[in-house]
């Protein structure tokens, strides 16, 4: 039973299955089962580390264009309006798009901003401090960092963050009953949701036309692709894409991270030793353990061969990342939490290719210099029973209680 079926209109089963299965060694353990069926509703579990690094390899085979990358289901046209951004394109035009802002995300500009995020999580820290004794991590802590940061890189005001939070949660949780509560009403809520989004970069673009900054806006508004501008639907996705990949996933490593180092004491302890010089292997296990993106899809455009399967044109793939990053065969002990594990060739961020995740370093920033803040001012921070997000494709903490 490591292979499971999904019914388009069910995403509130497909996520029952994972959280049931999910730590179950025989969900990775098994090569991947081809599970198609009639109508084209099913797809290919792809479970092992190789396969998922063949794929990610080879974009031209599998591709993110035809249907989407992020939802095992095509996406509808009426949604393409707001979510149809370039994680769900093919090259060239994905990498135009991705050049646009691609170099805000470097290493070098990440270091530009550093003493930003050093600002913003030592305040974290300060307002978790005057609750006295505890809060819900997830909303205090986890979610403020990224949601900031990616907030000041777009150039939306503070005023607007709580705004961006709530319409993330929906697009990325809708399918968990505390953000959408009727699960009939899913499309219409996230519809909404991207409705409300692009009117906000619509304020946001109008200002920068006039007036250009040096945020991420102002590049998205100003940029020229062979002569030509991003169309008000491209400007819309692409900043939707960046808000949400930027503030729904960071959160959850970072949540998940807080209850690894509660339930793994040792490796608290070993991390507080050398707080500064050891972070770099335990935000890889953090990222590697925690997976915040379960999966990315591809649809395969000529039929193909790979470690004896045979994928035929048209099919379904879909790149399970949680199981890749525990596979056996490349992970010793891969249940086990362990911030020295070297190498540590997770894919936590997407296999090798042109997808690669984009905020790769930013997000690794962020973990980096929220535990190295709660480590060395709040060393004796335990975290209670993680409430789940009820999803498929992210690996979610909605909240949970931390102590100290
Ligand atoms: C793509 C994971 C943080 C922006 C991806 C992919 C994964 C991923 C798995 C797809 C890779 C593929 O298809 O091969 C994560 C995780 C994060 C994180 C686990 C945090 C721990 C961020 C942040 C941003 C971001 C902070 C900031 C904006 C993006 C974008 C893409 C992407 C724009 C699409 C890239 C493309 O299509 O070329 N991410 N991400 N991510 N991520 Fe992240």
């Amino acid at each position: 039973d490591h292979a499971f079926w999904l019914r388009p209109a069910d995403e509130r089963e497909h996520a029952f299955r994972l959280l049931r299965d999910l730590d179950k060694p025989a969900f990775f353990a098994e090569p991947d089962v081809p599970y198609i069926a009639e109508k084209g509703l099913g797809y290919h579990a792809l479970v092992r580390h190789a396969d998922i690094l063949e794929a990610s390899r080879n974009p031209e085979i599998f591709a993110s264009g035809l249907g989407g990358a992020t939802s095992i289901i095509d996406m509808p046209a009426e949604f393409a309006e707001y979510f149809g951004s370039m994680i769900s394109m093919d090259d060239p035009r994905h990498a135009r798009l991705r050049r646009i802002v691609s170099r805000a995300f470097t290493p070098k500009m990440i270091k530009q901003f550093e003493s930003d995020v050093d600002v913003a999580a030592s305040q974290i820290v300060d307002e978790l401090l005057e609750t006295g004794s505890g809060c819900d991590f997830v909303t205090e802590v986890a979610a403020r960092l990224p949601l900031k940061i990616i907030c000041d890189m777009m150039g939306i005001p503070e005023s607007d963050y709580g705004f961006v939070f709530d319409r993330s949660n929906i697009i990325l949780g809708g399918s968990d009953p505390e953000y959408v509560s009727d699960v009939e009403s899913i499309g219409t809520a996230l519809l909404t949701a991207g409705m409300e989004l692009q009117e906000l970069v619509q304020r946001l673009a109008a200002d920068r036309v006039e007036n250009p900054t040096n945020d991420l806006t102002s590049s998205l508004v100003n940029a020229n692709i062979d002569g030509e501008r991003l169309t008000a639907q491209e400007l819309g996705s692409f900043f939707i894409l960046l808000v949400v990949a930027g503030n729904e996933t960071t959160r959850n490593a970072i949540s998940y991270g807080m209850r690894l180092l509660t339930l793994n004491p040792d490796q608290k302890r070993s991390w507080l030793e050398d707080i500064d010089g050891r972070a770099p292997g335990a935000v890889e296990e953090i990222v590697r353990m925690a997976s915040p993106v379960n999966y990315m899809r591809r649809k395969v455009t000529r039929d193909h061969e790979m470690n004896g399967n045979l994928y035929r044109q048209g099919e379904k793939v879909v790149l399970y990342y949680w199981s890749a990053n525990r596979d056996e065969s490349i992970f010793d002990d891969s249940l086990r939490f362990d911030i020295a594990r070297n190498p540590n060739p997770h894919v936590g961020f997407g296999g090798p290719g042109p997808h690669f995740c984009l905020g790769a370093h930013l997000a690794r920033r962020e973990i980096t210099v929220m535990f190295r803040e709660l480590l060395r001012r709040v060393p004796q921070i335990e975290a209670g029973e993680p409430e789940r997000l009820f999803s498929s494709f992210i690996n979610g903490t909605k909240h949970m209680e931390c102590t100290f």
